[in-house]
């Protein structure tokens, strides 16, 4: 077997002596797709935030996160920022719900992408400005030139988006976590970021944890789902499986009321 790339064992998150996430167990292997689903406040967000080491005080990990790094694993828990500071980027890429949680809004489009494409692939002078507007291209924004030469505030949400997953692919990361990447777009915005994800996944052969509190988004993205409620794993299963045949209450409440949503919809194709 080939070793994970994430492997949550009995991961736990305190505030305090409260706890807010318990025992979350469950692995990413080397091109899968995980997607974590649940109601708000299910502890969805915690969960990635300390796989990716970045929980602030006064919050505090227990169990481990192990990172599979190719020579071995870090445990998000545990190490220090400056040995996660080189997982970050390289190994583990993140996307969040609010692109501006990844994009400085004082700093140029392309000068924002310079840095890490400068310090992961080692590109100076026109190589690297060649692979700004590359990496603008790839997520099919158009016009890199002008989206490079704007501000944040210059573009649109959907663009800003593909900015911050530009900038999460830029170390060419092997597990790329999204955190309801298009929870705060429009809905004709969200396909298409959608399609792009499911595109770069596929075509770079990175492994996906996506989290969602959409089950017809996870299950179209996924081929794996951890099912949470009130910071507990309430049901890991594949995602077919999960849909047809959800065993536990709670997850067969979502996709009953998944299914309550279509039936509204006319009949035909969807
Ligand atoms: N920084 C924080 N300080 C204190 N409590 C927090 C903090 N962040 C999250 N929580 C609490 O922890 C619980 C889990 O939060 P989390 O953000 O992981 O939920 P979520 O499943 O991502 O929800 P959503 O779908 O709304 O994004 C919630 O009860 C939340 O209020
Ligand atoms: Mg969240």
């Amino acid at each position: 077997m080939t070793a994970p790339l994430l492997d949550l064992d009995a991961l736990g998150i305190d505030l305090d002596d409260r706890s807010l996430v318990e025992a979350v167990t469950v692995s990413v292997a080397p091109g899968e797709r995980l997607g974590i689903i649940g109601e708000s406040g299910s502890g969805k967000s915690l969960t990635a935030l300390a796989a990716l080491g970045l929980l602030a005080h006064p919050l505090r990990a227990r169990g481990s996160a192990r990172i599979g790094t190719g020579e071995g694993t870090v445990d998000a828990v545990t190490a220090p920022q400056r040995r996660l500071d080189r997982v970050r980027g390289t190994v583990l890429g993140a996307v969040f719900q609010e692109p501006l949680a990844s994009l400085d809004p004082l700093m140029r489009v392309g000068k924002q992408l310079t840095w890490p494409l400068a310090r992961h692939r080692g590109l100076r002078g026109d190589a690297l400005r060649r692979a700004v507007l590359d990496a603008l291209a790839d997520v099919q924004l158009p016009e890199p030139e002008r989206i490079a030469r704007s501000y944040i505030h210059e573009i649109s949400g959907g663009q800003r988006q593909r900015v911050a997953i530009a900038l999460a692919l830029a170390g060419s990361p092997r597990l790329l976590i999204a955190d309801e990447p298009t929870t705060a777009l429009d809905v004709t915005v969200q396909a298409g970021v959608l399609d792009l994800l499911q595109r770069e996944v596929s075509e770079r052969g990175m492994a996906l944890l996506f989290i969602s509190h959409d089950l017809p988004v996870v299950t179209r993205m996924t081929d794996r789902v951890l099912v949470m409620k009130d910071g507990r794993q309430v049901e890991v299963a594949d995602t077919a499986t999960l849909v047809s045949a959800p065993v536990d209450p709670y997850t067969q409440q979502l996709v009953a009321a998944s299914r309550a949503l279509d039936d509204l919809l006319p009949e035909g194709p969807r």
